[in-house]
């Protein structure tokens, strides 16, 4: 007589079926509370979704790529919070779609950039980043000075945000966003993405 656990071990279509079985409750115990779990789906205190100017630096990060050489994704470990600051949190990203973690640090992680350097210093380094730091080899970004932003896109992409998503724009906001963005660059579009990043965590500590 074969005892159970002989069974198991030589039938492999059980062995599938139990595996299969195993695997599922496991992960669903992990990942189901995530759903609940406030710290995960609430945006920490004092983050606000991204005003016109910060939308639309954001957007420019997306298009050119900055997430291939910059993570925004600060590690809980010591070597990685004494030089970026405090490790990032879930409730810091939930106005981020898509969020802009990335993975490759070819440059140092962006998240907690934000109030490290000037305005004129960003600047500087985003027209050419050899003009501040010699052995960098960071592209240079000047067309961003030359282009203007369209406040009507930045707009609509509000609307879009706070009727699909639920970002919690008022209709002023909305109604503001060509106003604030007008005659505004690329160029300034970017330095106030990047000054905001990583900061809404930091007023509150
Ligand atoms: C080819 C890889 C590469 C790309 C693409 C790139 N960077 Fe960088 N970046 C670097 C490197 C390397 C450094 C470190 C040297 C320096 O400061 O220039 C850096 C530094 C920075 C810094 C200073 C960070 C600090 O803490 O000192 C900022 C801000 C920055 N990059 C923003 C951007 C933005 C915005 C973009 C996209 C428009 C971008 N980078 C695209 C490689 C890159």
């Amino acid at each position: 007589m074969a005892t159970g656990h002989e069974k198991v071990e030589t039938n492999i279509g059980l062995m599938i079926i139990l595996i299969i079985l195993v695997v599922s409750v496991g992960g669903l115990v992990q990942i189901v509370p995530l759903f609940f779990m406030k710290s995960m789906t609430e945006p920490v205190e004092g983050l606000k979704p991204y005003p016109a100017l910060q939308l639309a630096g954001r957007d420019i990060y997306v298009r050119e790529g900055c997430y291939l050489c910059h993570s925004q994704m600060i590690r809980p470990f010591r070597a990685e919070t004494e030089r970026y600051g405090h490790y990032s949190v879930a409730g810091e990203f939930v106005y981020d779609r898509p969020f802009q973690w990335g993975s490759k640090r070819t440059g140092p992680d962006l998240h907690r950039v934000g109030g490290r350097y000037s305005d004129e210093w960003h600047y500087v380094h985003l027209m050419n980043p050899r003009d501040v730091v010699p052995e960098s080899v960071m592209p240079g970004y000047p067309s961003f000075a030359d282009n203007e932003i369209d406040g009507n896109l930045v707009q609509h992409k509000m609307q879009v945000l706070k009727d699909w998503y639920g970002h919690p724009y008022t209709d002023e906001e909305i109604a503001n966003a060509p106003n604030a963005v007008k005659g505004k660059t690329e160029m300034d579009a970017m330095i106030a993405y990047l000054q905001n990043l990583g900061t809404a965590l930091k007023k509150m500590r």
